[in-house]
């Protein structure tokens, strides 16, 4: 672990218990991403995008050569480019928003790489065939409810082969969601009610490098209920990874804040 990132115990989850689907799969919220479709692309060009929240999924990754991959939460099909371009054999992007699936299809149409795209609620999803490798970018902070945060994880546990691997990242509710001035710098701004309550609504707003600003929201659960739902969905290990800062940019004083305050955390679940 980075001397600057902040030490978070790893959580293992070593019990095996497979439990059948829950009846409840309610529909998700409707897809707020429709609105903010191209200012979220635009949002990539931020520097934490590039040299901590790419930096730390790739790192985490490895090798992903000749390997299946689901994207879920695909969004514009960022990650599920960069995957395909790592020479992944297949990668699907999944997403539930109609705007970014088009923003992805029409990159895919401009310079073809064979990245597939579905436009489906993850919490309805059947995955077709196993895969070895799922990335989760943020889907789980969409998880409005426990049954749907419950849900994403069977669904993403449905869908590898035994003994793949889910990794992603989502916003960081290990430690206090209080409103972060020293994010700003970052293009972040986060608004939550002190101290979060399961299931409350944390509003994000980002500025992009252009001073466009957009909002959205996510949900916060403690980090135990993020831990069970993968135990319960059957994941054999599963741990907590604090992000790092690219190597080109560990010694830039920028970061310190970000890493103190870390607002990103990344996970590992193995099959
Ligand atoms: C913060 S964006 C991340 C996009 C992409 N993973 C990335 O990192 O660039 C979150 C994405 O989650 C998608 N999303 C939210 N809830 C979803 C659901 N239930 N099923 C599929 N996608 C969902 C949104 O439409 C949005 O594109």
């Amino acid at each position: 672990m980075s001397e600057q990132s902040k030490e978070y115990p790893a959580v293992r989850l070593l019990g095996h218990r497979r439990v059948p689907l829950l009846e409840d799969t309610r529909v998700s919220q409707p897809a707020e991403y429709d609105a903010i479709a191209t200012a979220y692309q635009d949002s990539k060009q931020l520097p934490f995008r590039q040299y901590v929240e790419r930096y730390t999924l790739f790192d985490l990754l490895g090798d992903v050569r000749g390997k299946a991959v689901l994207d879920v939460a695909c969004g514009e099909g960022f990650y599920t480019r960069l995957i395909k371009q790592a020479e992944a054999a297949e990668v699907t992007g999944v997403d539930i928003s109609a705007a970014m699936i088009q923003l992805a299809e029409e990159e895919e149409q401009r310079h073809p790489l064979g990245c597939r795209y579905l436009q489906r609620d993850v919490a309805q999803f059947e995955p077709p065939s196993p895969v070895d490798v799922v990335v989760a970018m943020y889907l789980l902070s969409y998880a409005s409810s426990r049954e749907m945060l419950y849900r994403f994880c069977q669904v993403c546990y449905a869908a590898l082969r035994s003994g793949g691997r889910l990794v992603g990242i989502k916003d960081n509710s290990h430690s206090p969601l209080v409103s972060s001035a020293a994010l700003a710098k970052y293009g972040i701004e986060r608004t939550a009610a002190a101290p979060s309550a399961e299931g409350d609504a944390v509003r994000y707003t980002l500025t992009n490098e252009g001073g466009q600003k957009f909002s959205f929201t996510n949900f916060f659960f403690k980090p135990e209920t993020y831990e069970d739902a993968f135990r319960t969905a059957g994941f054999r290990e599963f741990e907590w990874v604090p992000v790092t800062v690219h190597p080109a940019q560990r010694h830039n004083p920028f970061w310190a804040d970000f890493l103190r305050d870390q607002p990103l955390i990344a996970f590992s679940a193995l099959k």
